[in-house]
């Protein structure tokens, strides 16, 4: 096992789908895989492999923030040889064109962290997703009877922010939606050499300050699992929904 992943090697699956939250991780292993296995559940952040369409796929919690995910990303790259992630998450609608359970698919992450002025020693990097996994997401997306938009996110270290006026100015820049991962997520797959993606449903809208109910967020995210995983894989026969 690794430092937070109980699992032994082989166990994870090289495509994986990462949640933030842990439960969603399992409701996910047990809605959509054949025969998913818990490998770990260090610290309630739980992770399973399975097979979807004949296809081995693990789900890894993720936890909430860059920190968090950058733990869990570190140790699936290097530790488990994952190949490719695709995060699933929920986001705030910073634009107008947005409504709630809108997907957004993050083209780019801008951040409001320091770890990438750090890491870079004050250059700026421009965290993007890979472009295949988009691609195929977005034909995957276009089935669904919700908006999908491609673009910026920006991700954040605060989920309440103590400067709110400038996620307005990044939202006057085209920026779409705030979340908390999707930076770490694609930095970190560009240093390992692997593919990631990020796709988020909007589960409330900064500015208009209205929020999704749980029943329409478990529905909108199984919707958003499908476009997920035919982003990894292809897609599947018709009908297989
Ligand atoms: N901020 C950051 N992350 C989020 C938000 C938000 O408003 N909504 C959903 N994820």
């Amino acid at each position: 096992m690794s430092t937070h992943i109980g699992a032994a090697p082989g166990q994870v699956a090289p495509h994986v789908l990462m949640p933030g939250d842990p439960l969603r991780a399992r409701w996910i292993a047990e809605t959509f895989l054949e025969d998913p296995v818990c490998y770990s559940e260090v610290r309630g952040m739980y992770g399973y492999t399975g097979t979807w369409r004949g296809h081995r796929v693990s789900v890894q919690g993720s936890g909430m923030g860059l920190p968090s995910i950058s733990i869990y990303l570190t140790e699936l790259f290097v530790d488990y040889d994952v190949q490719s992630v695709v995060r699933v998450g929920s986001c705030g609608a910073l634009s107008e064109e947005l409504v709630l359970r809108d997907l957004v698919i993050a083209s780019g992450a801008c951040t409001d962290s320091s770890v990438n002025r750090i890491r870079f020693e004050g250059l700026d990097y421009a965290p993007v997703a890979d472009f295949d996994l988009l691609r195929r997401a977005y034909d995957a997306a276009a089935e669904l009877p919700v908006t999908t938009k491609v673009g910026l996110v920006l991700s954040s270290d605060s989920f309440y922010h103590p400067r709110p006026e400038l996620s307005r100015r990044m939202a006057e820049y085209g920026v779409l939606a705030i979340e908390m991962e999707a930076s770490a997520l694609y930095t970190l797959a560009a240093q390992h050499g692997r593919q990631a993606l990020a796709v988020c449903t909007v589960s409330d809208h900064i500015l208009a300050g209205e929020e999704t109910t749980p029943e329409e967020r478990q529905q909108t995210f199984g919707d958003m699992v499908g476009v997920a995983l035919e982003a990894m894989f292809g897609r599947g026969p018709r009908g297989h929904r």
